[in-house]
């Protein structure tokens, strides 16, 4: 079990703080087009209501993968490959927080990697992550902001959160939850879209972490390919405290 430093309890007690939810909401509220595809503007238009975002995915489900390979969507083939560079053996545990229809496990078990766990809001999501034959273990109905809570503490060796921290999702203090799950030494492999970063407080989220010593981070590769709409960042982060 890791044990919980103050940051930590923080984010814990903000599960269902108005707070996050309103600053996740202002994130979202744009009226711009962000993507050229239908559904991915949706998805980038939503207001962060969990009960808001998982009937948008239950209806989106069967057509994710056919609507995110159209935009050219390479977030879990760069995620996988960064984690891969920072492991030096294929049996360690991972989990995709937010694994959607399990793009980013395929991808890792193209790798060998043997050993994933996956959890998303989306029921319908993870049924399809499941039948994806990519996971060990996915768990659908949990919001990555109560997962300390919903999801048992596994200590895992790694864990990736690709395309979630983005625009109409999920506030940046999701991270904070994240670090939870990861034992002491293991890895976080993120993605956030360029304008949720610019548009959240993001940095300031991993400054905290980090000026309380409680992640290193890695590396990040600034504005790399995402899909055809734009850019994101991808941050590897080490797990120092718990
Ligand atoms: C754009 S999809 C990305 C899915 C997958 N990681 C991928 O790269 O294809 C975003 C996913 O995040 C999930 N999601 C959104 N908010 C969430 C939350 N609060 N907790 C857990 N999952 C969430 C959605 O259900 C959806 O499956």
């Amino acid at each position: 079990m890791v044990a919980a430093g103050p940051q930590i309890t923080k984010a814990f007690e903000s599960c269902h703080m108005a707070a996050v939810l309103i600053e996740c909401q202002a994130a979202a509220m744009s009226e711009d087009k962000i993507s050229t595809n239908e559904a991915i503007d949706a998805a980038l238009h939503l207001d962060g209501d969990p009960q808001n975002v998982k009937q948008f995915y239950a209806d989106w489900a069967t057509q994710y993968n056919q609507d995110v390979n159209a935009a050219e969507y390479s977030g879990p083939v760069i995620a996988a490959k960064l984690l891969n560079q920072h492991l030096d053996e294929k049996e360690v545990r991972i989990l995709d927080a937010g694994c959607g229809t399990g793009l980013v496990g395929l991808e890792l078990k193209a790798m060998d990697y043997s050993h994933i766990d996956g959890f998303d809001l989306s029921p319908e999501m993870a049924e399809l992550a499941t039948a994806s034959g990519a996971y060990q273990q996915v768990t659908g109905n949990i919001d990555m902001m109560c997962a300390a809570e919903d999801f048992p503490q596994r200590e895992y060796d790694a864990l990736l959160s690709i395309g979630v921290f983005t625009l109409g999702h999920l506030p940046p203090q999701a991270l904070e939850v994240l670090v939870q799950l990861v034992r002491h030494n293991g890895l976080l492999v993120i993605s956030t879209r360029s304008h949720y970063f610019a548009q959240t407080g993001y940095q300031q989220c991993v400054d905290t972490l980090l000026g309380s010593g409680q992640l290193s981070q890695l590396q990040v590769i600034w504005d790399a390919p995402y899909n055809h709409d734009g850019d994101a960042h991808y941050w590897v982060f080490k797990k120092l405290l718990g």
